[in-house]
């Protein structure tokens, strides 16, 4: 197996863009799909998992062709999908996954949806639950993928209470309500990402949202078609974590992220990035798509620890590697708690990320729903090491990162798994000088 390491680097400088926004990219497909007429999608991911989608939905009978940057889909209806010729592969991806099990819930025909070895331990069972309430019929053995899957031309409304925060279930929800004759309600008690909800709107749903402080209560109304709408989708806020990381721990480096997505439901890695003495500034703020959007610069910074809840953690679940390894450069403890749904991630996550610092003799503890990191004094306190990284695409970019600020080798034993999300990782962070 190949292995891979990152050098000690300093003066990392540029401005750049990282790819659209997964989430969106996924979501963006689906509507279009679903949606009456033509869409035109631009800035989308040119990852793994979304051409994975496309591939599928090409399956089903949807037409979409490239053109330069730009996908034109033509849309067929909410239940006009064609019963494809052989299975679902989703590859690696559980948003794919999720939402297209909701969409398939209103075609009437039987498919067998599959992934690949990490995907397919992954489980599935809080969203099987609904979804058969809804009138799905979903085999499988261990709630998880394989998934032999038939859905019916209407669904019921169903109101459902999520307990375990997922922007997954909630959209594969939403999606399934959309033949639903009547009303579906999903009350979130902690707030998930919303592109799903804002693209519905976006194209024409029925969709109500009352927010307080402690809750939000989408309603939805079945039975109304979207209408295709041409879709522009910003840099990946998570991916822009990741590589700003390096600038904040490497020295006399600034690099600045040119339109990333700030919707406010991806911004609280950003606001604890501030509380930790980060060097970032948000600049060129404007809307697109009904999303926010800005640049962000990111400077060699001073960073002290800090201590995040379960709200907290559930806000900024993807950043919860990176923000692992800037603990580690950080004066003082930083910890988090409250992060069960971490477990079901590409990887466990607190268990990979805990055995790779644990492998660089970092002071770490593991707690069931969380960890307990101690910032390194000097950097020569960080030991060589070689990270599994458990084809978790997240984990193997963050210990390259990591790696930027040791004078010692972090290896990661697989860099494959990048293409998942961010294919053109390395060419992009030795764009800005990083020796990768
Ligand atoms: C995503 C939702 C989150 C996130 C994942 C993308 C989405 O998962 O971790 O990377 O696009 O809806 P959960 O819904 O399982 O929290």
């Amino acid at each position: 197996m190949n292995k891979f390491y990152s050098k000690f680097s300093t003066s990392l400088h540029g401005d750049i863009i990282v790819p659209g926004d997964k989430s969106i990219s996924q979501r963006s497909l689906i509507l279009a799909s679903i949606a009456i007429g033509m869409s035109k999608i631009k800035g989308i991911s040119n990852s793994e998992d979304v051409n994975n989608l496309i591939k599928n939905l090409k399956l089903l009978g949807i037409k979409i062709i490239k053109k330069k940057n730009i996908l034109n889909i033509s849309g067929v209806g909410i239940g006009g999908l064609s019963a494809p010729y052989k299975e679902l592969y989703m590859g690696n991806s559980g948003t794919a996954t999720r939402l297209m099990l909701g969409v398939l819930c209103n075609q009437n025909f039987e498919v067998k949806v599959t992934g690949d070895k990490s995907l397919n331990k992954r489980n599935m069972y809080e969203l099987i639950k609904p979804l058969k309430e809804m009138g799905a019929e979903i085999h499988s053995k261990r709630n998880s993928l394989p998934i032999i899957f038939k859905g019916f031309n209407e669904t019921m409304p169903i109101i459902y209470n999520q307990d375990l925060p997922s922007a997954q279930i909630k959209s594969a929800i939403l999606l399934a309500s959309l033949n639903s004759p009547g009303i579906t309600t999903i009350v979130e008690n902690i707030f998930t990402r919303d592109h799903t909800e804002i693209l519905l709107k976006e194209l024409g749903a029925e969709i109500k949202i009352k927010e307080t402080s402690k809750k939000k209560i989408i309603k939805i109304r079945g039975q109304k078609e979207l209408i295709a709408k041409n879709i522009s989708i910003a840099g990946d806020p998570s991916a822009a974590a990741i590589v700003g990381a390096a600038a904040l721990i490497t020295k006399n480096s600034q690099i600045k992220i040119k339109n990333v997505n700030l919707n406010k439901t991806r911004i609280t890695f950003f606001k604890i990035l501030k509380k930790m003495n980060a060097n970032i500034k948000i600049s060129n703020k404007k809307n697109i798509s009904g999303e926010k959007t800005a640049d962000i610069t990111f400077k060699s910074s001073n960073l002290k620890g800090i201590n995040l809840n379960k709200k907290t953690v559930n806000e900024m679940i993807d950043e919860i590697p990176i923000f692992s390894i800037l603990a580690v450069f950080a004066k003082g403890k930083s910890s988090f708690s409250g992060g069960e749904t971490l477990k079901n991630k590409e990887s466990n996550r607190i268990n990979s990320l805990y055995q790779g610092l644990k492998s660089c003799k970092i002071k770490i503890i593991k707690k069931k729903d969380g960890l307990i990191i101690n910032g390194v004094k000097k950097e020569e306190n960080i030991k060589n090491a070689t990270i599994k990284t458990f084809y978790d695409h997240r984990i193997a970019m963050v210990f390259m990162i990591m790696g930027l600020a040791c004078k010692k080798k972090i290896k990661v034993d697989n860099l494959d798994c990048i293409k998942t999300s961010f294919p053109n990782f390395l060419t992009l962070m030795r764009s800005i000088r990083a020796k990768i």
